[in-house]
């Protein structure tokens, strides 16, 4: 498809916008030219305790100092929850829609309220008190918002691990930020299969002393061993609480949540957001990139164990009174056609989900979509790795019926919210690109040394100026934060990715240009894949690089050198890639391993994975230069013997 292949705004939407396009112009020049009046304006959209008088006070140099709003006084869980009571107290908050297609719940803004008083105080029961952290470990269930919110009601900062992740993953993030409180379920549901998470948690909590006690929700109901004085089942400790909690007032740079992400080297770090800047962002774009109406059904396919889940399926939404669908199951089960039916069966106007899942659906052709109605839908979201246009182009013609625009959202767990994107009553899209950054995002291209590019051109993506949402620092290691996002480029905020920008502006993101992966839009680094593999007995030295993959996008493929001695062997590999699952968890299992005898290495010892990951995507004509390397018969040996 041509770049420049257009699909301009249509006027009936650009009509009833939030933002229009003269709107958007304006506000992109306000927000540069005043960026203290613009965001002091949009800070009343959330509410305040105390409303701030500073309203930014950053610094991308030295120390890297971040704050936002920072007189102002509030607690998330108000802008949520109370603040809606009066005017749409009976309103659905929450729909849920069960794995099992004949459950599902409606939760209103009341209900809601007074479910996370009761958690918050049985939080408080147990000890927990402002600035404690509490790890939540759950499936996509309501409590897995209510616990969120009930954290944010006491002061306590939450940080949320997937539920599809390992006991030693669970551990090592409880570890890392010293949780006394964990929160679970008995077990979680997926595709008609049950997730063991009280099994894994009390495996994970042998090693995790600072966890004083353990709530479990009853979710299947199936049998799980309680330890006494430690676990208390979770309807019991909220039916004996009262309903009443009042919030407590917390500064807006303190914190709100840690959530774990993975970089190019070492452990997952620990990103954290504070309250007021991250609220103002989730409810911001949140209302002007889906051009969120009131009444209108709003459902975010993510796991709240993602940043997606904590910005899209609870802050933001909530933040603006929208009702907001939480979904326990996949897209592919018990039918290809879950979604569609979903859509049909609660009116969806808004869905937003990861080109992963596009693909996948798209593979099974245009029935089980047509079979549905869709006609609720008015606008389609796109979030997570790159969208190929063909995918792009199904997602609009098949499932919007080239009726609804497509937001592609460009943004990262570190970002709080999305920072680059369409609005839809206002940017025309383009189908594969992000198309612009929203008002008050200051995206630029620059080369190799940190030099500004202009004009059409493609480079690294760096951010100029700090958004009220962006993390203010990775918890307990300021210096890693600094490290990580501004010593490559001075100055500037490095995002790890590449784009290109076109003679409109609009900037096509190209994918990661360090050492992380994205699979199936979740986030691996490959140093962990490495340590775990490493991790065998048998095995000496592993390098894993990412591979491109039809449905994932990206695959892993890994290189292993045994041990000597070991002989390989195709059971040997069944067993690697299991041995990964374990560690690490499934999203992390091997697509690919080949037995490497040896590494390609500089004279100094240093993996050249760029000859590795043109091996893996078998583009071996263009290896580039292998003068460097110790000993350059390794590669061919590693050519002849590529897997897949
Ligand atoms: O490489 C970019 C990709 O996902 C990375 C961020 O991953 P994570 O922190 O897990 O957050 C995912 C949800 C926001 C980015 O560095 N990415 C995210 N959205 C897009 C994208 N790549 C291309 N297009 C997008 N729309």
């Amino acid at each position: 498809m041509p770049d420049d292949a257009l699909i301009a705004v249509k006027p009936d939407l650009a009509q009833g916008a939030r933002v229009d396009a003269a709107r958007h112009r304006a506000m992109t020049e306000e927000a540069i030219r005043d960026p203290e009046g613009f965001w002091r304006e949009e800070a009343k959209r959330i509410a305040w305790m105390t409303p701030p008088t500073k309203i930014k006070n950053t610094s991308f140099e030295g120390d890297v100092s971040i704050r936002w709003f920072e007189d102002g006084v509030l607690n998330a869980s108000v802008s949520c929850l109370d603040r809606h009571l009066e005017t749409r107290g009976d309103q659905v908050a929450i729909i849920w829609e069960g794995d099992d297609p004949n459950s599902d719940a409606r939760v209103t803004y009341r209900e809601l309220h007074e479910r996370v008083c009761r958690m918050a105080n049985a939080m408080k029961a147990l000890g927990v008190r402002k600035g404690d952290r509490v790890t939540l470990y759950l499936p996509m269930i309501v409590e897995a918002a209510a616990a969120m919110l009930a954290c944010a009601r006491i002061g306590a900062v939450h940080s949320i691990v997937f539920g599809g992740f390992s006991p030693d993953s669970l551990a090592s993030r409880i570890q890392d930020c010293d949780s006394t409180l964990l929160i679970t379920a008995d077990q979680g549901r997926r595709g008609g299969r049950t997730v063991p998470l009280k099994t894994n948690a009390d495996e994970a909590l042998r090693s995790c002393p600072s966890v004083k006690h353990v709530l479990v929700v009853r979710n299947t109901g199936g049998e799980v061993p309680m330890q006494d004085g430690r676990d208390i089942w979770c309807d019991e400790a909220c039916a004996a609480a009262s309903p009443d909690c009042p919030p407590e007032p917390m500064s807006a740079e303190d914190p709100l949540f840690i959530l774990y992400t993975s970089g190019s080297t070492g452990k997952p770090k620990g990103v954290l957001h504070t309250t007021g800047g991250y609220m103002v962002w989730a409810s911001f774009t949140h209302e002007l990139v889906f051009d969120y109406r009131p009444g209108e059904v709003y459902w975010c396919t993510a796991d709240v164990g993602w940043v997606t889940g904590h910005t899209y399926i609870v802050y933001g939404p909530l933040a603006n009174g929208a009702t907001t669908l939480m979904f326990e199951g996949v897209p592919n089960w018990p039918g290809i056609d879950r979604c569609w039916q979903v859509v049909d069966k609660h009116k969806v106007n808004i869905f937003y989900t990861a080109p992963t899942a596009i693909r996948s659906l798209m593979r099974e052709g245009e029935a089980p979509v047509r079979k549905w109605s869709r006609q609720s839908l008015r606008v389609l979201g796109s979030v997570g790795e790159p969208i190929n246009p063909e995918a792009w182009m199904w997602y609009y013609r098949v499932v919007g019926d080239e009726r609804c625009p497509i937001v592609d959202t460009w943004w990262q767990t570190e970002t709080g919210g999305i920072l680059i994107s369409p609005l839809p009553g206002a940017v025309d899209q383009k189908p594969g690109s992000a198309t612009l950054p929203l008002p008050g995002v200051r995206p630029a291209l620059v080369d190799g040394e940190g030099n500004l590019l202009e004009g059409a051109t493609e480079g690294n993506l760096v951010i100029l100026d700090s958004w009220p949402g962006q993390m203010r620092t990775v918890y307990k290691d300021h210096e890693r934060f600094i490290q990580t996002y501004f010593s490559t480029f001075p100055g500037k905020y490095f995002s790890g990715d590449g784009a290109r920008r076109d003679a409109d502006g609009y900037y096509w993101i190209t994918g990661r240009v360090d050492d992380v992966l994205n699979v199936s839009g979740h986030r691996m680094g490959t140093a962990e894949i490495e340590s775990a593999l490493v991790a065998h007995p048998k095995v000496a030295e592993a390098a894993v690089v990412g591979m491109p993959h039809e449905l994932k996008g990206q695959g892993i493929y890994c290189y292993v050198t045994l041990k000597s001695g070991e002989e390989p062997s195709d059971a040997l590999k069944k067993e690697l890639v299991a041995w990964v699952r374990k560690e690490i968890g499934p999203i992390a299992a091997p697509d690919a391993i080949q037995w490497a005898p040896g590494l390609p290495k500089t004279r100094s010892g240093k993996i050249m994975r760029r000859i590795l990951r043109k091996i893996a995507a078998n583009e071996t004509d263009s290896l580039g230069d292998t003068s460097t390397l110790a000993d350059p018969t390794v590669v061919q040996d590693l050519i002849g013997n590529r897997v897949g």
